[in-house]
């Protein structure tokens, strides 16, 4: 069965094999691992009753059964989310429902800003680590990515002008609050003068904010998006999946208006629009939620799995050289092993822990071209009790025997 290999593009021969992070999902299934893996919500707080609810209407809405004929998706769930930005001070004053773009989940929105900026060889700056998928995005289209380093605050801003004096780059790809995977925050402070030296190369930034109102510790720093104010130059994602639930697929870009047409093609090529019986079903739901109320919530059932899990890092991972941070908001807490022996490395690591009961991502699945090799991520969002617990001593475990 070799038919197509005289014929893949170069993309799929070269740059698009298994991703680490399903692997490691799938290796957790197979030793039946209590994971620490996958970075997505518990499902405890998906709205089903209410969800269901409001697709059944929107069901009944004759024009959900044609083509719908606005590329950039429902005009009233943008209106919604327009409004909802500008409330929670998102977005500068040119942001209305016109810009928003819906999006298969945030994903799409990434893709999309990729297929508007990246042509084969140009060069995209990352933060890292960063988001694995995103990468995969960037390297399907033929990007070379660069690693940005960050450190505690985020982005360190004069390796990004150190960077961008010798490397002309397309833009920036960015996640700045309780990033994924490694939970930090980029301050205030340096957003300003990261968005500075942007202004200065020329370049875009894409600001990637899925968890923007995951915050535990109080509100998330100033957008991109509002602080670049009538300089348009950020593109920034965002999504329901981590607010209401991933398998709705529904996301959002906030376009800036020069780009509207090329996004508008950009939108057909890309399968024309998304459901709209989905987004329509979303619309009525928001409608009727009490949004703040139910953001409350979600904070308050995921600050108490970030304290359990801060709190067992302590007990069962300090003791053993592992050091783990307290991320202010997200899923994800990232750990750093530098007391491992010699030659250790995460992604072997990871192989034996699951296979010992317990899965974590390597900290390699995160960066471009090496790194991560002494580092992992472990997600809260799905693990609370016992077995959080439980997980914590097998890892505590497998580690021990490492160093
Ligand atoms: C940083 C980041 N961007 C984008 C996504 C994609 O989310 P979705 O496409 O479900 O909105 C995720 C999901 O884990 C993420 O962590």
């Amino acid at each position: 069965m070799n038919e197509f290999s005289g014929i893949l593009s170069n993309a799929a021969r070269e740059r698009l094999g298994r991703t680490e992070i399903g692997e490691m999902i799938s290796l957790s299934a197979k030793h039946g691992a209590i994971s620490f893996g996958a970075g997505e919500p518990s499902p405890e707080m998906f709205p089903v009753e209410e969800m269901s609810e409001a697709i059944r209407e929107a069901l009944r809405e004759p024009d959900v059964w044609g083509y719908y004929h606005d590329d950039y998706g429902d005009p009233s769930l943008r209106e919604w989310i327009a409004d909802r930005m500008f409330r929670d001070g998102l977005s500068p004053s040119w942001v209305s429902a016109r810009s928003i773009l819906i999006t298969n989940g945030g994903g799409e929105a990434v893709n999309l800003a990729s297929g508007a900026l990246i042509d084969p060889g140009a060069v995209v700056l990352v933060e890292s680590p960063t988001y694995t998928e995103s990468l995969l995005t960037f390297r399907a289209r033929g990007a070379v990515c660069v690693s940005v380093p960050s450190d505690d605050e985020g982005i360190v801003p004069e390796e990004l002008e150190r960077i961008v004096s010798y490397t002309p780059a397309r833009f920036l790809y960015t996640i700045p609050n309780f990033q994924n995977p490694s939970g930090r925050t980029t301050s205030a402070e340096r957003r300003v003068r990261i968005l500075d030296v942007a202004r200065r190369a020329g370049i875009a930034i894409v600001e990637d904010d899925p968890y923007h109102y995951l915050s535990y510790d109080g509100p998330a720093p100033e957008s991109y998006l509002r602080l670049a104010g009538d300089d348009a130059r950020v593109i920034h994602c965002s999504s329901f999946s981590k607010i209401v639930a991933p398998g709705l697929r529904v996301g959002w870009m906030t376009a800036p208006p020069e780009l509207e047409d090329i996004f508008r093609s950009l939108r057909v090529s890309a399968g024309l629009g998304r459901p709209l019986a989905i987004q329509r079903g979303l619309r009525r739901y928001l409608d009727r939620v009490d949004f703040p109320g139910r953001i409350e919530r979600l904070r308050s059932e995921y600050r108490g799995r970030r304290d359990m899990m801060t709190e067992l890092c302590r007990r069962y991972l300090t003791p053993v050289g592992v050091r783990t941070n307290r991320p202010g908001g997200g899923f994800f807490i990232w750990a750093e092993t530098p007391g491992a022996r010699e030659g250790f490395s995460s992604r072997d690591f990871a192989r034996r822990a699951v296979e010992r009961g317990i899965c974590v991502v390597p900290g390699t699945a995160f960066y471009p071209s090496g790194g991560g090799e002494r580092a992992f991520r472990l997600s809260f969002a799905k693990s609370s009790g016992e077995a959080m617990e439980e997980g914590m001593r097998r890892l505590s475990r497998a580690f021990a025997d490492e160093v």
